[in-house]
């Protein structure tokens, strides 16, 4: 692959952050670092090393600017439709990924770059941050979730002002509407995302990904069946090495070691 257009690190044990890397275009998403997102979540998706996962922007000016633009234009109809059904397909993946995945937002969260972060369960942001999904103005709507995931995260009016005139929201309104779980300076938005993702190391890996999926699926399920699936799940962890472990660590007033198992 010719270029490194994301960029892998594992910043502390247990994390790895992966930044969209093509700040000159703002960190828009060509197909071909959309191929590579897609290969790293897979790595990730059964890398039992991996208990949290960190995505963000280079250069500042971006997280992720939307599709690219350029390759929409010309028509040509095959290639775009390709192009969304891959991109979808990725996004799925990535909010169907195992570990708790943070977003760290400064600049522009737009089109695809929003549906990014709602695919995330934890959005840290700066306050001029600006999201939106602006595909209206391009004659479009969006593809990657964003109509639907937006609309179930905030609610059908306030996903009708953001959508309906191309309007962008800041951090500070991404916080205030409850998608964002903190507002940053800039120059502290890596540290507030590693902050949330130690947190995540201190809890079972197992709780984790269960908890990720009760919240993601049960959202989207009638109450009577969330609830019954949450039993089952409380059930299923309390007969786990970590369950057991969680427990006789605080009895024995110790720190817990957890296995994932
Ligand atoms: N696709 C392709 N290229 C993009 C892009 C995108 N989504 N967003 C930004 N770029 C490119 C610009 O074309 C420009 O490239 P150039 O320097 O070769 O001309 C570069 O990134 C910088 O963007 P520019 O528009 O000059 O920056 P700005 O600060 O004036 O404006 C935005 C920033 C984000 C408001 C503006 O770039 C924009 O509206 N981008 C498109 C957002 C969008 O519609 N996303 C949804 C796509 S479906």
């Amino acid at each position: 692959m010719s270029e490194n257009l994301i960029l892998r690190e594992a910043p502390i044990p247990g994390v790895v952050s992966l930044t969209f890397n093509r700040p000159d275009k703002l960190n828009a998403l060509s197909t071909p670092m959309v191929r590579q997102f897609e290969s790293e979540i897979d790595a990730i998706a059964t890398d039992a090393s991996v208990r949290a996962v960190i995505l963000q922007g280079a250069g500042g000016k971006a997280f992720v600017a939307g599709a690219d633009i350029a390759e929409y234009r010309g028509n040509r109809t095959a290639a775009f439709n390709a192009y969304q059904f891959e991109s979808r397909r990725v996004f799925d993946k990535l909010e169907a990924l195992p570990q708790p995945v943070i977003a760290a937002i400064a600049g522009y969260a737009l089109g695809g770059g929003f549906e990014i972060a709602l695919c995330c369960d934890i959005l840290v942001c700066t306050a001029s941050a600006q999201l939106g999904l602006p595909e209206g103005l391009l004659g479009l709507s969006p593809g990657g979730g964003g109509t639907q995931r937006l609309t179930r995260a905030v609610g059908k009016y306030m996903a009708s002002d953001i959508m309906l005139a191309a309007r962008r929201i800041s951090g500070e309104r991404a916080f205030q509407l409850g998608l964002a779980a903190e507002v940053v300076a800039e120059q502290e938005l890596l540290e507030a995302a590693l902050t949330r993702a130690r947190g995540v190391l201190k809890i079972s890996p197992l709780a984790a990904r269960e908890m990720k999926r009760l919240i993601r699926q049960g959202a989207d399920a009638a109450l009577p069946t969330a609830l019954a699936f949450e039993q089952e799940v409380l059930a299923r962890l309390y007969g786990t090495q970590d369950g057991q472990e969680g427990i006789a660590a605080f009895l024995d007033k110790r720190k817990p070691e957890f296995k994932g198992e």
